[in-house]
């Protein structure tokens, strides 16, 4: 069965709490739990993984080449700042999603460029927690119509 890797970056372990009027009131464990109805659905696997490390991130994004066939990303505050999240992502073969809940364009001036979406095969952000069930089924299609 096609195994995917789910990341989720810096703070993101504090939603449900932190600022819902613009991440809502969803906790991570909830959208872990979406993510892993809509993976069985899709009939593939999922891991989750979150840190607040840039390190950790990296080396977990490194893991993808050999245990996993796609990988979707929220890499958070790290989008807008990291080169190293950027060559970790340039470095996989496998299909790549970014994925944020908020709309990143519609935001502050800095949230507006993201460095890592250069090495991904495609963006979604602005749409809540659904953001991350999109990305899981725009990733069942890119595993199986490769
Ligand atoms: C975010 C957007 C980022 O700008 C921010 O730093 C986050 C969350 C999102 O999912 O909307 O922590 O990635």
């Amino acid at each position: 069965m096609k195994n995917i890797l789910i990341i989720n970056g810096p703070n993101l372990n504090l939603l449900g709490n932190r600022e819902k009027g613009i991440y809502g009131e969803f906790t991570l464990q909830n959208i872990e739990e979406l993510c892993e109805q809509q993976c069985t659905k899709n009939k593939i696997k999922c891991l989750f993984f979150q840190s607040n490390y840039e390190g950790e991130l990296i080396e977990k994004i490194h893991s993808v080449e050999s245990e996993f066939d796609g990988i979707i990303i929220n890499p958070a505050a790290f989008t807008h700042t990291s080169i190293a999240l950027l060559d970790a992502l340039k470095a996989i073969s496998k299909p790549k999603i970014e994925v944020h809940i908020s709309n990143i364009y519609a935001r502050e001036d800095f949230r507006r460029k993201s460095i890592t979406s250069e090495a991904v095969n495609g963006l979604i952000c602005g749409f809540g927690e659904k953001g991350y069930i999109l990305a899981i089924d725009a990733m069942t299609n890119l595993i199986y119509n490769k």
